[in-house]
């Protein structure tokens, strides 16, 4: 027999009816989920800063055989819910564009999240990039259920902006999280790449592979990395993948096309070549890679002097075995003093340079956080301690300037 424990917390500073998971009701709401509504799964200590039990809330212990939606809950762990009383009317009042709920019913709580133009589509649209988005690779790459519940927690706390690849092997499930979630693919920056190195005929292959699994327009497509993994590339392959590129913006079927880990050398050879402007060069940037200057892999004046955005990846260093970002004292210092965790302050030190970041997280509440990041700045001595900084590790690394 299950059992239901009520948990009478304290702390209303940070309840769900403060508002924290608005965009999630709303979009359940509006798509007609039902009157429950499943906040995310969350750890005990999650559950009690982030629900309280207000008129409008309630966190409890459930087994999954009492959940109505069991979204992201697993059997025996928290969860919080809302309770069905819950007056959802007022916010429909407040957003009716649930698209804008991040700018609207979340203003007190979360600010908007800026866009920036990266690029025109081939009917002269301008196509704007959040500056925060979901990453779905790292870790993920190849893990379909991981990926569905990452976007489909991530959709409902008002994601726009997904990160996924060809290569990653989970287009699929991303693209069936989008659809099962209710949210216009319209409302949607779906960011996707195919493989470096090949040919004319494997780029177009590969590129309609990516549009059959996530359907056209995808936003942006990159050239996943000037050559193969193992490091062989060459300008002319690099040249006929971005013939392709082009000629699938041209057909409207990529919005919007770039490359990825590319190096000044490799962009150069796509400018020979280019008719379609380079929108955006997505490369690994963090903290900690700030004064690598010259020696760093791929270059953020030399990208932004050619107009392309320098998009960043692995924003925490999630594949380098270190968690310095998150819970080291220099981050976490900043942190303190903004009220803020270090992870948000290692976000907000890149999107304050106006560099767009994917970090990828499953919890709903770092995920949450990670797009928190726009409701205060942080000073120009921050700004350059962070820049400063040498942990987790220097710039030049990576090997993306060794491909031929
Ligand atoms: N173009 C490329 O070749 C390339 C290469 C690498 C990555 N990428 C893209 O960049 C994305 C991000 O990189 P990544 O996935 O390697 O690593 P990452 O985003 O730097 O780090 C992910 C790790 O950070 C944790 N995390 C996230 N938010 C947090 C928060 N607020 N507080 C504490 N911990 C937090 C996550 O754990 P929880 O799940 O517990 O939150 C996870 O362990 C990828 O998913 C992919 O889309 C692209």
């Amino acid at each position: 027999m299950a059992t239901i424990v009520f948990a009478m917390l304290s702390d209303t500073s940070r309840c769900l009816s403060n508002i924290s998971f608005y965009p999630a009701i709303q979009i359940h709401d509006q798509h007609g989920f039902g009157d429950l509504t499943n906040a995310g799964g969350l750890s005990a200590a999650e559950c009690a800063s982030w629900c309280c039990d207000t008129a409008e809330c309630m966190c409890f212990f459930h087994t999954k055989s009492q959940l109505v939606d069991a979204g992201n809950c697993t059997a025996g762990k928290p969860c919080c819910w809302l309770k069905p009383t819950f007056n959802t009317t007022r916010l429909d009042d407040q957003c009716a564009d649930p698209t804008n709920c991040l700018s609207g019913v979340l203003g007190a709580r979360v600010p908007a999240v800026p866009t920036t133009t990266i690029a025109h589509d081939s009917a002269g649209r301008a196509v704007n990039m959040t500056l925060a988005g979901l990453g779905t690779g790292g870790y993920w790459v190849g893990n379909d259920s991981a990926v569905y519940a990452g976007v489909r927690s991530a959709l409902r706390l008002g994601y726009t902006h997904l990160d996924t690849a060809l290569g990653y092997k989970t287009q699929s499930s991303l693209a069936r999280a989008v659809n099962d979630s209710g949210v216009p693919r319209s409302r949607l920056f779906i960011v996707s790449k195919i493989p470096g190195h090949l040919d004319g005929p494997g780029a177009a292959a590969a590129i309609a592979s990516s549009v059959s699994e996530l359907g056209a327009p995808i936003d942006l497509m990159l050239i996943h990395f000037p050559g193969t993994w193992s490091g062989n590339g060459s300008r002319a392959t690099r040249q006929a993948t971005w013939r392709e590129l082009e000629k699938g913006w041209r057909a409207g079927a990529l919005r919007a096309i770039g490359v990825s880990h590319f190096c000044p050398r490799h962009v150069d050879d796509i400018l020979e070549v280019a008719t379609v402007p380079i929108a955006a060069n997505q490369v690994e940037y963090h903290v900690g890679m700030g004064p690598s200057g010259a020696n760093r892999t791929d270059d953020p004046d030399f990208d932004r002097a050619h107009g392309i955005t320098y998009e960043s990846f692995m924003p925490f260093c999630g594949q380098c075995g270190d968690s310095e970002l998150i819970t080291g004292n220099l981050t976490n210092g900043i942190g303190a003093a903004h009220g803020k965790t270090g992870a948000q302050v290692a976000l907000r030190w890149l999107v304050q340079q106006g560099i767009p970041a994917i970090p990828r997280s499953g919890s709903a509440a770092h995920q949450l956080q990670n797009l928190d990041i726009f409701d205060f700045a942080l000073s120009d001595a921050e700004m350059a301690a962070l820049s400063a900084f040498t942990k987790p590790k220097l710039a030049g690394e990576g090997g993306d300037c060794d491909v031929p």
